[in-house]
């Protein structure tokens, strides 16, 4: 199982658009994905269920332990389910949840055994301390990251963080930075893109950059993957497929499809 979470020093730069829509185009590509809402305010899995913002979900289980699994709800799509943020007041009002790193250990062993492929942690923005105890605890990071100006600032202090936590023991690496909310109509965007595609090391960045599109407003506002949101799927939908292909080839997952002749069985 990998375990990807994304981090961003900003808030509002679209990480639980890329976490639902990423999961959710990972799932269409046959990995039985888990999405999970590790932000106290988060609003994963709204619309799954009516009854979402009373369900149990990531923060019980933090604060109390118990079965993961219980904690699960499925989508449509049987690769597809979602663990929601649960009740996080006790959090929230500053109550010290001892033990993060161990819990989160086991929560993850959990999950494991229940077969899933992938694990996508959304967390909250800035490095609050869940959200640190969950880039330390995963294998690779996506970073969103607006394509405005000034936006290299952040990325030197945000890699510093990532290479400290490995020093001391965290598996964390960074799968690549991810434009987001890109004008493709707008030359000062895409200006932007092009300076920072220049600064920055190709490896560092994901080739596929993520445009802005109103759709995402109307889908966030129901916690929806945009490939949901017509019977026929918006042309925006396939760029979260590009974007799942080249994360596949970064983190060495694709290697596993690869290994399941799954293309010697078609040929056959
Ligand atoms: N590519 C996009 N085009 C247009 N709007 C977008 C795009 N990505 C995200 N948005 C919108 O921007 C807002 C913020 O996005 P989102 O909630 O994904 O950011 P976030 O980084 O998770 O925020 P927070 O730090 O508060 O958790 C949402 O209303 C969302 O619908
Ligand atoms: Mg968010």
């Amino acid at each position: 199982m990998i375990v990807f979470a994304t981090a961003s020093q900003k808030g509002g730069v679209g990480k639980t658009t890329v976490c639902i829509n990423l999961g959710h185009a990972l799932a269409r590509r046959g990995w039985n994905t888990l999405l999970v809402d590790t932000d106290p305010q988060g609003g994963i899995g709204l619309s799954l269920s009516k009854n979402t913002r009373k369900k149990r979900g990531f923060y019980d289980f933090m604060a109390k332990g118990g079965e993961a699994r219980r904690l699960i709800i499925p989508t449509r799509l049987p690769e597809f389910s979602i663990l929601p943020s649960g009740s996080a007041d006790e959090f929230m009002r500053g109550t010290d949840f001892e033990n993060a790193p161990e819990k989160l250990r086991d929560f993850l062993r959990q999950i494991d055994l229940l077969g899933y492929d992938c694990v996508i942690l959304d967390t909250a923005a800035g490095m609050t301390s869940m959200t640190e105890t969950v880039v330390r605890g995963a294998d690779w990071i996506v970073v969103p990251q607006q394509a405005e100006p000034l936006a290299v600032r952040s990325i030197p202090l945000l890699m510093e963080t990532l290479s400290r936590f490995r020093k001391e023991g965290s598996p964390v690496r960074i799968a690549g930075i991810l434009l987001t909310m890109v004008l493709n109509t707008h030359e000062a965007s895409l200006k932007v893109v092009r300076e920072l595609r220049q600064m920055l090391p190709p490896q560092l960045l994901f080739q596929q950059d993520i445009p802005r599109d109103n759709l995402f407003l109307e889908a966030s506002a129901m916690g929806l993957p945009i490939a949901l949101m017509r019977k026929n799927p918006p042309a925006t939908a396939l760029i979260f497929d590009q974007l799942a292909a080249e994360l596949e080839e970064r983190t060495g997952l694709g290697d596993r499809k690869e290994q399941d002749h799954s293309h010697a069985s078609l040929l056959d």
